[in-house]
């Protein structure tokens, strides 16, 4: 049976991804993207979709609770795949409460919606209804060195904004799943990079930043540690559980790699070097500054159980899927410009880094 999805925050840079995955494994696939159209998302990201008689946009808010049943109603809806989010921890420090309005209250009045129209009026007759929710490694809290990966059964321990209020929403999720019978799953996973990652994060920061010969701000030492999974890896995993995994469980995801951040930027450096580009070595635009507040020292996922119950690991290794992004990057400069060209853009990258100075 095909089903028909309504993917939330498909704007944005995984969900984009997953829309254009979903349109490769399944062509016949109906999907209804609904996204906000904040700072993060863009049409850009889905320009060119293999089967576009099968992408229906709707530009809403997850929060517009009537619209969203009319969606369920009228396209018969019976997968949600939540996705929209605020995702960026530093503009979480910079100001939550959006991290709050969409993140927790947005989820909640989804799973309203869903609730309504699946569980009390029936309207949708499938066999296969499905909520798939979207989550972090960030709710489990930080790693000290030696400490074990993070595991589905870990406590949660959020340390950021962002964190707390995707950690509020997984809880939300499975509240509805064990009071109502609404069948849910949700995935945990790390951090992602590839195409269409809006160039505030990390990956994609640092290779914009090194191809225009601006300063590669390092935050503290360095040395934190992030487990990195290239984004189509997490598409795949979210499509496995969604068509395999159990109702009402929780499943991590991750790439299975730990590097610092320092060697992630000074790998993206050599990269540009090879290709003899200016700014040659890439390295001299490396800038240590100011910390980021309680900023989290290490994340590691241990993804045994989506590998021994569903049979999904990552297929890409990171040393290729940085070339590859690195690749995408350079041959896409006119998404970056028109990015970067925003107001909204520059003041960001004003707050966040102005006031940091050098470390
Ligand atoms: P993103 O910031 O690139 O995209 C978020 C999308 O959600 C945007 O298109 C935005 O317009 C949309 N959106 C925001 N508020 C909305 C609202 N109220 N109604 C409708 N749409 C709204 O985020 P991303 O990096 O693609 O992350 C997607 C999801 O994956 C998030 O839930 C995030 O917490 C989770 N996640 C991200 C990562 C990562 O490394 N990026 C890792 C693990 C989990
Ligand atoms: P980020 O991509 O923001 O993801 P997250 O905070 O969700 O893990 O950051 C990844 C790591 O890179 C994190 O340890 C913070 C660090 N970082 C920098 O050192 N400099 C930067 O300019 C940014 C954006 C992040």
């Amino acid at each position: 049976m095909t089903r028909k999805l309504l993917v939330t925050g498909g704007a944005g840079f995984i969900g984009s991804n997953f829309v254009r995955y979903i349109q490769n494994v399944s062509p016949e696939t109906q999907i209804t993207n609904l996204d906000l159209l904040t700072y993060a998302g863009s049409l850009e990201n889905l320009r060119d979709l293999p089967v576009p008689q099968n992408h229906h946009f709707v530009h809403a808010d997850i929060r517009d609770q009537s619209q969203v049943e009319n969606l369920l109603r009228q396209n018969q809806i019976d997968t949600i795949v939540h996705f929209a989010a605020e995702s960026h921890v530093d503009r979480s420090l910079q100001g939550p409460s959006a991290f709050i309005q969409t993140n927790i209250d947005g989820t909640f009045l989804l799973l309203e919606a869903a609730r309504k129209v699946w569980l009390e009026e029936k309207a949708v007759d499938s066999t296969i209804i499905r909520f798939h929710h979207i989550s972090t490694d960030e709710v489990y809290g930080t790693l000290a060195p030696e400490d074990p990966a993070f595991e589905e059964t870990t406590p949660y321990a959020p340390n950021s904004p962002y964190a707390a209020s995707k950690a509020s929403s997984d809880h939300l999720v499975r509240s509805y799943n064990h009071s109502f019978g609404l069948p849910v799953t949700i995935s945990n996973c790390s951090n992602n990079y590839g195409p269409y990652q809006f160039p505030e994060k990390l990956i994609p920061l640092m290779i914009l930043n090194a191809l225009t010969g601006r300063p590669l701000p390092i935050y503290g030492d360095g040395m934190q540690i992030r487990d990195w999974l290239y984004v189509e890896d997490h598409c795949e995993a979210i499509w496995t559980i969604i068509e395999k995994g159990r109702d009402g469980e929780s499943y991590n995801i991750g790439g299975e790699n730990q590097p610092p951040n320092i060697e992630i930027v000074k790998t993206i450096c050599q990269i540009l070097d090879e290709k003899g580009l200016q700014n040659r070595p890439h390295e001299q635009l490396i800038t240590y500054v100011q910390d980021r507040p309680g900023h989290d020292r290490r994340y590691a996922m241990n993804i045994n159980k989506i590998h021994n119950e569903l049979g999904w690991q990552p297929k890409h290794d990171l040393a290729q899927g940085l070339r590859d992004t690195v690749d995408w990057y350079i041959e896409n400069t006119d998404w970056l410009n028109a990015i970067i060209k925003e107001k909204d853009y520059q003041q960001w990258v004003q707050i966040n880094y102005q006031q940091r100075g050098n470390a």
